[in-house]
């Protein structure tokens, strides 16, 4: 691991303890202001850290999951694939013979996926929506999602996934945690019609949306916009890597502004858009400055798969 890739986390960690009073005040001052109650207590988590203690458990056995595929082996190239959204890129076994640098499983697991911090705020959304469906646009090893779909609820969980080599790996991750997950093996396309037909089969209005890969501006309009009429009356997407590059800027400018859109709050790593069915686009709100997040330029570090 390089050097500037492991002070990173530490210095994050000591900004949000020096930021998090400001946060907590920005925060209350917000919520006093007619912010969405429900996202209180993950946004409140963002300065605190305190997480339920009932929940602690859950948070460990998935960080031992993701230790356990950190210390495999497996090595891993990206492979590019056109889609009708443009050349989209998910990841073959290194052995297949694709050329590109090797990505190792540590890295899947430790820079791919997302960390405790942001997966235990991704549990607390979904406890706050109370959510019985939760979508998610790009599995990889199932961490993300494992922090989802262990929420109290217990959520019908999908998930999407185009790489045939690590969507088993996610499978068994979300397995650990519960039987009520499927993981769809599919380019996001077609992937999101599926996942969508199977919510409207099992007439599951979406509750949480998370989206997590292919993170290109007309991608990432036409995954929110395919969702939002699938959305339940109050609901919540979240965006990853908002402010990844000049193109995800754009589309989360332009989603913030969407019609029924009750609040767009920036956190930095995530958007989150407040959907409640309305006819007007609402307030936006912004506490990135506080939440130990900064961008991190190229993809070297955040890839966009
Ligand atoms: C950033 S990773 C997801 C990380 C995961 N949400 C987590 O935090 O644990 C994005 C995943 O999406 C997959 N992916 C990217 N673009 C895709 C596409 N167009 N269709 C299908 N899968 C795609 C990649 O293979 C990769 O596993």
């Amino acid at each position: 691991m390089r050097a500037g890739s492991a002070i990173r986390p530490l210095l994050g960690r000591l900004y949000r303890r020096c930021a998090a009073p400001f946060g907590l005040r920005a925060l209350n001052d917000m919520l006093v202001n007619g912010f969405p109650a429900r996202l209180g207590p993950p946004l409140r988590f963002l300065f605190t850290q305190q997480f339920p203690i009932e929940a602690v458990g859950i948070a460990a056995r998935i960080e031992e999951m993701r230790e356990e595929i950190s210390r495999r082996s497996d090595t891993y190239r990206f492979e590019y694939s056109p889609t009708t959204l443009g050349m989209a890129r998910w990841l073959h076994h290194a052995s297949h013979g694709a050329a590109g640098p090797v990505i190792p499983s540590r890295r899947l697991a430790n820079v791919f996926s997302v960390p405790r911090h942001w997966g235990q705020f991704l549990h607390l959304c979904a406890d706050a929506f109370a959510a019985r469906a939760i979508l998610e646009i790009g599995a990889c090893l199932g961490i993300s999602g494992a922090y989802l779909a262990s929420a109290r609820q217990r959520a019908r969980f999908i998930t999407i996934e185009g790489s045939p080599a690590i969507a088993p790996i996610a499978e068994a991750t979300l397995a650990a945690v519960t039987d009520r997950a499927e993981v769809i093996r599919a380019p996001f396309d077609t992937g999101l019609e599926e996942a969508l037909a199977r919510f409207a089969r099992e007439q599951l209005p979406i509750d949480v949306a998370f989206i997590d890969g292919h993170h290109e501006e007309a991608a990432t309009l036409h995954y929110v916009e395919t969702v939002i009429p699938r959305l339940s009356r109050e609901a919540v997407v979240i965006l990853d890597d908002i402010h990844l590059t000049p193109g995800m800027e754009r589309a989360w400018q332009s989603l913030a502004r969407t019609s029924g859109i009750a609040a767009a709050v920036d956190v930095g790593r995530f958007g989150l858009l407040v959907w409640n069915a309305g006819d007007t686009a609402g307030a936006r709100y912004d506490l990135s400055g506080y939440t130990g997040w900064w961008p991190v330029g190229t993809s070297e570090h955040r890839p966009a798969g």
